[in-house]
């Protein structure tokens, strides 16, 4: 944010904002380490962390919890229901072979943010390269470099893929891709770039250093995305290539369509500028943003700033009025990301969270607290959705969109994203006529998975399956690809 700054210009900038103390421990520096310092601190936009320090952190002896969220007036949002809950299915139809004709002509991007640090699986290394699928341990980026492999067949087009990682496992991503051969995807398709950062603070707002020559910086949310789209320099190139829609997904869920032609079609028909998939809630209560309308604007509330007196509430037939989650898939208008992931108005805002944040005390001792301490900046990407003019809500079906990797164990595990690949698999192979042994929670007893090379729909496994001259045996260790 300090580009054009000397260093000395630099060290006077930050101790004009009170921050002089970043540079306390540089006497003692190597060249090396200075440069790794002066160079994070040019990251820094003191403007920018001086307003959110005095807007958003908690006034003295006040609890953490941020400012209480004025939801007067809420409204669930409107959402395009499924055929099989009473959409239109002509409607649903025109709306896939529009987006057929977006994809055919180049039109759409393909977008994965993976910048996360996955401290809840606790996984080594970026969540990315995580084995994903139950027999052959396929990454998550194997599962959707084949889906987008896939894709590109069909539509006689490649789909430009846009990775965002973060300072923490730029490298070890971009090796990953480089070991596997980008997983047969044309190079030149696949661009990487880096999300940004903020700098922790204390409950004072001064920025903590984690190491003498080192500010604690961390990667700005998911919501930074927009503006890393920009900076990158990579809307310029999607813009080049005739893109103007792209599509957006989270690393931690293979089973997420990541070209919907439908959901493209939605889109494109209705102008829209960011477009999401719902999933209808599986029970009142799930931890899940809900899909509302607040002022007039189409908004995402979490589950932590609703009510559960409306989270539980219910229409006449029965139905719960909120019940409309979100997942984190997207389609933006490209314009709309260039719009708001410039420098200019209508910015993301920032959210605080409460963290234990390692630092050096004054003396340059390394303390680990044990307790929260500080506070992190993060952006939400749906908080994009009330800039967004005319947007669009479909449903989703959660067996075939959402089924993350968070945790370690219980829900939104590998364990239950196993379960819901095999789940799905058995649907397909159901639609093809072929009968399965299944448990009662819809799953094969046995370990075996479809490659999206082979199929990425149902219709695409029957449509392979019948074309099949020899049809093998499904059973443990099969792998139909
Ligand atoms: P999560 O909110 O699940 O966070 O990210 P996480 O960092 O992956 O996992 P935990 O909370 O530490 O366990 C949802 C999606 O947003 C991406 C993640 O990579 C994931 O795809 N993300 C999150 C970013 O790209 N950057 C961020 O700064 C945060």
């Amino acid at each position: 944010m300090s580009d054009t700054l000397s260093d000395q210009e630099l060290v006077a900038a930050f101790e004009n904002a009170g921050q002089g103390h970043v540079f306390r421990f540089l006497e003692r520096l190597l060249p090396a380490e200075r440069e790794v310092l002066f160079s994070a601190a040019r990251e820094i936009d003191l403007g920018e962390l001086s307003g959110l320090c005095q807007s958003l952190l908690p006034k003295e002896g006040a609890a953490h919890s941020g400012p209480a969220l004025d939801i007067s007036g809420l409204e669930p949002a409107p959402f395009i229901p499924l055929p099989e809950n009473g959409g239109d299915a002509a409607l649903w139809d025109k709306a896939r072979r529009v987006g057929e004709e977006a994809l055919r002509a180049g039109r759409v991007a393909a977008f994965v943010v993976a910048g996360g640090q996955g401290t809840r699986l606790g996984y080594e290394g970026p969540k990315g390269c995580y084995p994903a699928t139950p027999v052959r341990g396929a990454s998550l980026f194997q599962v959707f470099a084949e889906k987008l492999r896939a894709a590109s067949a069909r539509y006689g087009r490649s789909i430009p893929w846009l990775i965002m990682t973060s300072s923490l496992n730029d490298a070890a991503t971009r090796k990953f891709f480089e070991d596997n051969a980008f997983f047969g995807l044309p190079r030149e398709d696949v661009i990487f770039f880096q999300q940004g950062r903020m700098p922790a603070v204390d409950s004072q707002g001064r920025i903590l250093l984690d190491a003498p020559g080192s500010i604690a910086m961390s990667p700005n949310g998911h919501g930074g995305s927009l503006r890393a789209v920009v900076t990158s320099g990579a809307a310029r190139q999607l813009r080049g290539r005739g893109v103007d829609m792209i599509s957006y997904w989270q690393v931690d869920n293979p089973l997420v369509q990541i070209i919907d032609p439908a959901f493209v079609g939605f889109h494109a028909m209705n102008a829209s500028e960011m477009s999401s998939k719902m999933i209808p809630k599986a029970y009142a209560l799930e931890k899940v943003g809900h899909f509302c309308v607040l002022n007039g604007r189409q908004t995402v509330i979490e589950y932590s700033d609703l009510p559960a007196s409306l989270q539980e509430e219910r229409n006449e037939a029965g139905e719960l009025r909120f019940c409309a989650g979100s997942v984190a898939i997207h389609i933006f208008d490209l314009a709309f990301v260039e719009r708001l992931g410039g420098t200019g108005a209508g910015r993301l805002p920032f959210h605080l969270a409460h963290k234990k944040i390692a630092y050096v005390d004054e003396g340059g001792a390394h303390v680990k607290p044990e307790r929260p301490n500080g506070f992190k900046f993060e952006m939400f990407v749906f908080d994009a959705l009330p800039f967004a003019e005319r947007p669009v809500i479909i449903e989703g079906r959660r067996g075939d969109e959402f089924s993350p990797i968070k945790n370690a164990e219980g829900v939104d595990s590998p364990a239950s994203c196993r379960r819901d690949q095999l789940r799905q698999w058995v649907r397909w192979a159901r639609a093809a006529c072929v009968a399965l042994p299944v448990g009662e929670d819809g799953a094969t007893p046995f370990n075996w998975e479809v490659s999206p090379l082979f199929a990425d729909s149902a219709q695409a496994f029957v449509h392979k399956w019948n074309s099949l001259a020899e049809r093998p045996q499904i059973s443990e260790g099969r792998v139909l690809v």
